[in-house]
């Protein structure tokens, strides 16, 4: 099986990622998967090439991954961890040969420990954090620090309305405390809703 085949979006994904919304609101935490755009400016400035091993938060249907998996090196290490079933099923289906686990972000280390990963290049985020409470940001960031090597990065996004409500701006208040270099983009408009990206490095 092919390990670099993607399956094109379709308006299937869309619908699912609404209905999974509409279902668990707090866990997706937005109405539609990101945009190309978006995901171009995730993916901006990474040096693929120098990277042995990435992991995905969060794909979703996988509006990040296929960006991703276009750089990735063939000797690269690569593999995603998603909660919602529903959403893991449509990204398997998008990525055949690709490896997701399904499960909780919190327990990034063991996961790598699991697919032989001692260290990290760079974890990309499509995760909700400002529905995280304090218990799972914590878990979750002092998790991923364990997995990333000196000068790894943590890329994620955010949207406008995050930076406003109290999880949110907990997050954001949080992250230098636990990575020493934590920069913000400006908003990527054509993005429901517009978006930045957060690059934090160890
Ligand atoms: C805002 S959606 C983003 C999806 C995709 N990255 C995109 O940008 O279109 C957030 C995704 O994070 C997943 N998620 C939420 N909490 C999670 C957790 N604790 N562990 C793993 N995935 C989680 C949700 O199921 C959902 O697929």
């Amino acid at each position: 099986m092919s390990t670099t085949a993607v399956v094109p979006r379709s308006s299937k994904h869309g619908y699912r990622f609404l209905r999974e919304f509409i279902t668990q609101p707090f866990v997706i935490g937005a109405v539609a998967p990101s945009s190309k755009r978006l995901a171009r400016k995730m993916v901006e400035g990474v040096d693929f090439t120098a990277a042995n091993a990435i992991v995905e938060f969060g794909p979703g249907t996988g509006a990040f991954t296929t960006k991703i998996l276009r750089r990735l090196s063939p000797s690269c290490r690569y593999f995603a961890i998603e909660l919602n079933p529903t959403m893991a099923d449509l990204w398997r289906e998008r990525h055949p040969g690709r490896t997701l686990h399904q499960g909780s972000v919190e327990h990034v280390d063991q996961f790598c420990a699991r697919e032989g990963i001692e260290q990290v290049d760079v974890i990309f985020s499509g995760l909700p954090w400002a529905s995280f409470d304090d218990r799972l940001q914590e878990a979750t960031l002092a998790a991923s620090l364990r997995v990333l090597k000196p000068g790894g990065q943590l890329i994620t996004f955010g949207y406008r309305v995050g930076t406003m409500l109290p999880k949110g701006r907990r997050f954001y208040r949080r992250l230098p405390k636990f990575f020493s270099r934590v920069e913000r983009s400006e908003y990527v408009w054509r993005n429901i809703p517009p978006a930045f990206v957060v690059r934090c490095t160890k």
